[in-house]
């Protein structure tokens, strides 16, 4: 039986479980929040569409019972809370990083052998602290945010292209920050052709100044940050693990060397199956995305770096 946590109900967390049970990727997914009532609503919600929509995983609900995320295969973590308009991520570390470790070390204890998809923001600052309060093998603490902005990417690509966004690959790795992400053009792609010789400079400048501010300008439209894109990002992730489908996927792992970087979580290509990160691909960057990489992983030490004022590490 396969068992899939997600810890956080709210939109993120809801859509995640959502699309986690639409697509039967596990026998049972189990959502728990700290708000009393809410997840079990949300699962019983879900759970009378099952047969509107054929599928057959059980979702439950449960107010902070933590016994009953017990041997989870793989759990993601959203709790938190989520930016407001005119926030960055950034600010969100004060309050989210004592949420998520307690969140972290909790699951460990219930499931110590789990495989953890962080999603709460900011995103690579608290993959990294979970990385460091639960000293598990980093094959199996992912960060999920370079998976949503290359979906941003190759939307905002599409529409440019004028094309159907299923044709067209491109990855955005580094930080997951409206100022340190960095989609990669040079290797963007519509049906195999580079997307260099279908659009000009001015529209793939415009295609990644979109893709950077993706999340702000939803966060700007909803009132809140964005939540289906990221939910079905997560369970994407999920699902690459769980079935071990071995996707190629740019997700924040810790480093310990490659790309030049050590100590530090931040997005870069993984192959993800069913011992988490199954391996770290290293592409040969070109001299801009390199210092690009430098600067996005010196903004992504600064967050970090707020963990100990704010006594998460
Ligand atoms: C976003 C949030 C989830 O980018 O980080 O929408």
């Amino acid at each position: 039986m396969s068992k899939v946590t997600v810890v956080g109900a709210g939109n993120v967390g809801a859509t995640c479980a959502n699309v986690l049970a639409f697509n039967e990727v596990a026998d049972e997914v189990v959502m728990l929040d700290v708000k009393e009532g809410v997840a079990e609503g949300k699962a019983m919600d879900m759970m009378q569409t099952a047969q509107l929509l054929g599928f057959d995983t059980t979702i439950v609900g449960c107010t902070n019972d933590y016994e009953k995320t017990a041997n989870s295969d793989v759990v993601v973590i959203t709790s938190g809370i989520p930016r407001k308009p005119g926030m960055s991520r950034e600010e969100l570390v004060g309050v989210n990083a004592g949420i998520v470790k307690s969140v972290a070390l909790n699951i460990l204890k219930y499931s110590p052998n789990a495989i953890l998809v962080v999603i709460s923001n900011p995103m690579d600052t608290m993959t990294y602290l979970s990385a460091k309060v639960l000293g598990i093998d980093r094959k199996r603490i992912i960060g999920m945010g370079g998976m949503l902005d290359s979906s941003r990417f190759k939307y905002f690509l599409s529409q440019a292209l004028e094309c159907n966004a299923n044709e067209v690959e491109g990855m955005v790795i580094g930080g997951h920050g409206d100022t340190t992400m960095i989609p990669l053009v040079r290797l963007a792609t519509c049906k195999g052709i580079p997307v260099s010789k279908l659009l000009s400079e001015e529209k793939l400048n415009e295609v990644v100044a979109s893709t950077m501010v993706g999340g702000a300008t939803l966060t700007k439209l909803l009132g809140t940050s964005a939540w289906y894109a990221p939910g079905a990002a997560g369970a994407f992730v999920v699902e690459s693990i769980l079935h071990n489908q071995k996707k190629i996927i740019p997700c924040s792992v810790y480093l310990e060397g490659e790309y030049g970087q050590s100590d530090i979580c931040i997005g870069v290509p993984v192959v993800l199956g069913r011992n988490g990160i199954e391996r770290i691909l290293e592409l040969e960057l070109s001299d801009d995305e390199k210092a690009k990489f430098t600067a996005s992983a010196e903004a992504v030490r600064k967050t970090n770096a707020d963990l100990q004022s704010v006594g998460a590490l």
